[in-house]
């Protein structure tokens, strides 16, 4: 890859292998359910949404100037041993992201995080159980990372940090140490499960958060526009709040003297076609490619546009089978 690139995404998550069996139903507790099909592929929330954007990247006619030449996407997680089978089906299932320079490799750990997920056809909804045993990645080992980065795409132009909501004490630190160190770096966070609630913090040092539709409803409200009229008070003057809603659509604000506000309702295929929704996993996901690569690619659209676009790709997305052919 070239180190003549201006614009950087780096992604700061778990990486899961996920092991998804589609039932007609959710069982019952001591129900034995014969499922429909099995798949395994590669989950986690921050991959899956550079998975989507490696190939909006490579697919917008609207940007020619922008991919390959100028925006390299990086994943910074921690990984099984680099020659761990795990270590090379992640490496080769995103063949444009740049996983390997500062991702952490746990030497001699063979297993990479695991979920195994019920996806129910009755309902289409999914239940996730996940494992990762993994040692999580320590502060330093963080900064590390991000003095290598600096050193080598630094003052090259724009860097963006996105942050799934995982550990919050410790993504906490890792935010103010960027912004103590590099204060130009631009970061999103993900609020996404509700039992983090650290995440909270976090969100007031963000640039752009993106919150859940049941970290909304856990906060005690029940529509994204009042939620997100809550959290002004508690996030940076200038950020951009966005909040998922599901078949709710989607809703954001742009702070600021004038804030601007932007509205959508869940993006439907036209009835005729048939399509049905098989794979809900990752739709939140999909989203914030959708709007990670809008902020950084499309200055030139409004916010309701950014929001319209992210949502028919979740909308998209929902109705196949995981990540491929989004571009
Ligand atoms: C979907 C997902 C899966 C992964 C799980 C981890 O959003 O990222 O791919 O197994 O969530 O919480």
């Amino acid at each position: 890859m070239s180190t003549t690139s201006s614009n950087h995404i780096v992604c700061v998550g778990a990486v899961y292998i996920d092991t998804i069996l589609t039932v007609p139903h959710f069982p019952t507790e001591d129900e034995k359910l014969r499922a429909k099909s099995i798949k395994r592929r590669r989950g986690g929330n921050t991959a899956n949404s550079l998975q989507v954007l490696e190939q909006l990247l490579e697919h917008d006619p609207c940007s020619p100037q922008n991919f390959p030449s100028s925006t390299m996407l990086h994943l910074l997680a921690v990984l099984p041993d680099e020659g761990s089978e795990a270590a090379k089906f992640i490496c080769d299932s995103l063949p444009s992201v740049d996983v390997a320079a500062f991702s952490i490799f746990r030497e001699g750990l063979h297993d990479a995080a695991s979920s195994y997920i019920l996806q129910s056809q009755e309902s289409v909804s999914r239940t996730i159980v996940s494992i990762n045993e993994l040692p999580e990645m320590a502060l330093h080992e963080f900064n590390s990372q991000i003095y290598q980065l600096n050193e080598k795409f630094g003052g090259k132009g724009r860097i963006w940090f996105h942050f799934e909501g995982r550990v919050p004490e410790l993504i906490l630190q890792c935010v103010l140490f960027l912004k103590k160190t590099y204060p130009g770096f631009r970061i999103s966070v993900e609020c996404e499960k509700p039992e983090r609630v650290g995440m909270a913090e976090v969100a007031r040092l963000a640039d752009v958060v993106f919150y859940s539709r049941l970290w909304a409803e856990k906060n005690g409200v029940g529509d994204a526009r009042r939620f997100l009229e809550a959290q002004r008070a508690s996030t940076r003057d200038g950020a951009l709040l966005c909040c998922t809603w599901g078949a709710g659509g989607a809703t954001a604000v742009k702070k600021g003297v004038e804030e601007v506000w932007a509205h959508v309702k869940a993006w439907k295929p036209l009835l005729d076609t048939g399509q049905q929704v098989v794979d809900t996993i990752g739709a939140g996901d999909t989203f914030i490619a959708g709007m990670l690569f809008s902020l950084n690619n499309h200055d030139d659209w409004a916010l309701q546009q950014k929001l319209e676009f992210s949502n028919r790709l979740a909308g998209r997305k929902v109705l196949q089978e995981g990540f491929g052919g989004l571009g």
